[in-house]
């Protein structure tokens, strides 16, 4: 089947930006001040990505925000598809507006992200929340002014769900949600239909942003202060296969490594079976790309991955992290995420994966009960084992995985790590919490200020899933 992935033209983005304008006008015959807009991002950071966009596109069209969902004219839910808990969390706080858009007529209430990209959500809504003025899928986001145009003046509630394989839009307006920490989207969608996923149904094929529009970003990022730069895209490993002249991810890491500036390069998601050797070993040899693999196993038994058409084995994973350990040594921090209970699997099988995180000893986990998504493979296979049995193999892991990291904690304990402060601390009133090249936080006594700078930082006390340290002067 041809692909119809496809670059929003500069005439179709001129068009939107006379719909902004138009919007903000409108508002402004409305509404003695600007209108309030509250954007609530459930699940990944793509999606926290593509909210800021929205947030963007919003400012222009004359809105200011508020995390108050009852005090703000726009509520639009940015939502996520990857499990059944986060659709259950929009549901409930979708209904939970009903009466307040039922008391105020003006208010308009818009969903739009992964889960509406699914047919049988998008009916629900339409049949069940009536009150939903505006539904929009993930290929149609620099649409919005367009799309917000017609709620407000339509008496007809808009519904605008193409399932296409996708598009890239360049030079959407951002607003961020930090300066110094920013995400950088340099590819969407996912070729892979892991048979447990929805993915690469709501967010289409795989399609990789050109690197000069990468590059002009990052390098706006780096002007404007952003010290902490994560790359995005569901298999960054692939990045670039689809351009011609076809660029490798590790290509453009080199490049944006060889960027002016104090910053930090992060990516994620990385694939085991497209994680290859010139990666680590531009991981180990670029010194602003940060020592942390985010590279997910999901299962340690090969039946199991096969299953799950993850196309690697338990063995190859274990070579790509022998490989990067012997590159990276101690300063390489791996984490991964792990599916428990996929359809079928046993509880010997389910050991082979417990047998794995003892081998890989990663950082920390991103542990998950299977969840079966409508529409994958995976949801038509036998899932004879119970929620609850599932439930405690869980638990069985996440003890295993705690001694882990406990003990990798407890190497640490002394060490000097260039940081990056995030955000106040937990451990005390007067504590801030900063994050090391290997994603670790470290909490010391300092001040606010210190947020978004770099330090150094001394290892004075490792706890379970934290490090304490204390802040070193120069
Ligand atoms: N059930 C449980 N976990 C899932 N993930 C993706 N799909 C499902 C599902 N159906 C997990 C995978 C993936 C992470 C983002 O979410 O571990 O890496
Ligand atoms: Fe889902 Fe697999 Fe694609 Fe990741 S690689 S988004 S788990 S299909």
């Amino acid at each position: 089947m041809a692909s119809d992935i496809r670059r929003v033209t500069e005439a179709e983005l001129n068009e939107q930006k006379a719909y902004e304008k138009r919007v903000s006008s409108l508002l402004s015959q409305r509404y003695e001040e600007k209108p309030l807009a509250c954007v609530v991002t459930y699940g990944c950071q793509q999606n926290v990505a593509d909210s800021e966009r929205i947030k963007g596109m919003l400012e222009k069209m004359g809105y200011a925000f508020t995390e108050d969902r009852h005090s703000a004219k726009l509520v639009i839910f940015n939502t996520c598809a990857v499990r059944e808990h986060a659709e259950d969390r929009v549901f409930g706080n979708v209904g939970a507006l009903k009466k307040y858009k039922l008391a105020n007529h003006d208010v308009i209430i818009a969903l739009c992200g992964c889960m509406m990209q699914q047919k049988h959500i998008a009916d629900r809504i339409y049949n069940s929340f009536p009150f939903v003025d505006l539904v929009f899928g993930t290929h149609v986001v620099h649409k919005l002014p367009e799309l917000l145009y017609s709620a407000l003046t339509r008496r007809k509630r808009v519904f605008e769900l193409p399932d296409i394989d996708g598009v890239i839009a360049e030079g959407l307006p951002v607003k961020r949600d930090s300066e110094s920490k920013a995400w950088l989207p340099i590819m969407y969608g996912c070729n892979n239909f892991c048979t447990y996923c929805i993915v690469p149904y709501v967010r289409g094929r795989e399609r990789s942003r050109n690197v000069s529009d990468i590059e002009r970003e990052f390098r706006e990022l780096v002007e404007s202060g952003a010290k902490e730069i994560t790359l995005l895209g569901q298999n960054v490993n692939s990045y670039g296969k689809d351009l011609t002249p076809s660029v490798s991810f590790s290509e453009l890491l080199r490049r944006l490594n060889d960027i002016d500036g104090d910053f930090r390069i992060r990516f994620m998601t990385s694939h085991p079976k497209d994680c290859t050797k010139e990666l680590i070993e531009t991981m180990a040899s670029c010194e602003k790309v940060a020592c942390h693999l985010h590279l997910p196993f999901q299962s340690g038994n090969n039946r199991v991955l096969k299953a799950m058409n993850r196309d690697y084995t338990r063995e190859h994973y274990l070579s790509l992290i022998n490989y990067a350990r012997e590159l990276m040594g101690d300063e390489l921090s791996v984490t991964s995420d792990i599916i428990v209970g996929f359809p079928g699997e046993t509880y010997e099988e389910f050991l082979d994966t417990v047998s794995l995180i003892k081998e890989v000893k990663a950082t920390s986990l991103f542990t998950f009960i299977y969840s079966p998504r409508v529409g994958t493979p995976a949801a038509e296979m036998d899932d004879p084992v119970s929620y609850d049995e599932k439930s405690k193999w869980l638990r069985e892991l996440l003890k295993v995985q705690e001694e882990i990291s406990a003990e990798q904690m407890a190497l640490h304990k002394g060490k000097i790590f260039k940081c990056f402060v995030i955000a106040k601390g937990k451990l005390g009133d007067n504590y801030v919490a900063a994050k090391t090249d290997g994603n670790i936080i470290i909490e010391f006594e300092g001040d606010e200020w210190l947020i978004g700078t770099f330090q150094k930082i001394k290892v004075t006390e490792p706890l379970t899933f934290v490090l304490k340290g204390e802040l070193i002067k120069e």
